[in-house]
């Protein structure tokens, strides 16, 4: 196990991505029965905690497909991906990028020929940006990369390993589903599309169709007000603007440093403050 617990991080570049905040978020999480991660994107923090009971969920489909090709059918992904990064080209890009244009051909895919996809145009689009258009076909373009890395077959093992031999509960779905049977000493960790930051930029809520706009943000803080209520603690990132300070006062805020790009395109990285809510003292 222990040899695969180094390989345990992300196989998804993913917006958001919390590898760089672990040392600021696994040692705040408390004691806890069941871990519940809604958003869980990129799932950094459930595979830096590795817990042994735990909800995951997300309602990006192709996403929660693929975590559960990797469990299920991790030789057969890491044999499809192989193919994809012999076949690399700009034209092959835009060749599977197409498959989706045509919803019957694409529902006749298997759901590991759809993990082998949606990875391959992970790691190889423009920074790894996910991003569908009003008819939910992916549309982001073709990265700029030398040698970008499309399958690392000892991580998808990992993660393989850990998700088998553990009791994770993958879901697809709003995330208010996915707690719908949560008990008190149950710990939630929320990541969810950030709420721009005051300067204008963006970049970080264009996740899906549905955006996540003031007034889901506001339903999300009823939620963690009832989990409070339910006695599950909770633990919540966002961006450190006032609408989301304002929201949470009643709770402890704690700022963080992550690097994140400024724009989508410019590549350049600083730093920006990020808000850790919790709803007990750290
Ligand atoms: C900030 S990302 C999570 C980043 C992740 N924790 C990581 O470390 O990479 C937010 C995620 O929430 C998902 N999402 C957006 N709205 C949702 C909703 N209403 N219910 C469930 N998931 C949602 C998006 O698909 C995205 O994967």
């Amino acid at each position: 196990m222990e040899e695969f617990e180094e390989k345990l991080s992300p196989v998804f570049k993913w917006g958001g991505g919390k590898r760089q905040l672990l040392t600021e978020i696994l040692p705040k999480i408390p004691p806890h029965t069941r871990y519940y991660e809604p958003f869980i994107g990129g799932a950094a923090v459930l595979l830096g905690l590795k817990p042994e009971y735990a909800v995951i969920n997300d309602f990006n489909e192709e996403l929660v497909n693929t975590y559960k090709v990797i469990r299920d059918n991790p030789e057969e992904l890491i044999q499809l991906l192989e193919q994809h990064r012999e076949n690399n080209s700009v034209d092959y890009f835009y060749e599977i990028r197409a498959w989706d244009r045509n919803p019957e051909t694409y529902a006749l895919l298997s759901n590991i020929q759809k993990a082998a996809r949606t990875l391959y145009l992970n790691r190889t689009c423009f920074n790894g940006l996910y991003r569908v258009n009003s008819h939910g076909f992916f549309n982001t373009p073709c990265g700029k990369y030398k040698n970008p890395e499309i399958v690392n077959a000892e991580r998808i093992r990992a993660i393989h390993e850990y998700l088998s031999s553990n009791r994770i509960d993958i879901r697809c779905g709003d995330y208010k589903e996915a707690l719908k049977y949560i008990r008190p000493g149950a710990f939630v960790y929320f990541d969810p599309p950030y709420m721009p930051p005051e300067n204008g930029d963006d970049t970080f809520t264009q996740y899906t169709v549905d955006g996540f706009d003031e007034e889901r943000q506001k339903e999300l803080k009823a939620v963690c007000d009832r989990l409070t209520a339910k006695g599950v603690k909770f633990m919540l990132s966002n961006s450190c603007c006032g609408f989301i300070k304002e929201l949470y006062k009643d709770y402890h805020i704690e700022i963080v440093q992550a690097r994140r790009n400024i724009s989508a395109d410019s590549g350049k990285r600083i730093l920006i403050d990020e808000v850790l809510v919790t709803n007990y003292e750290v």
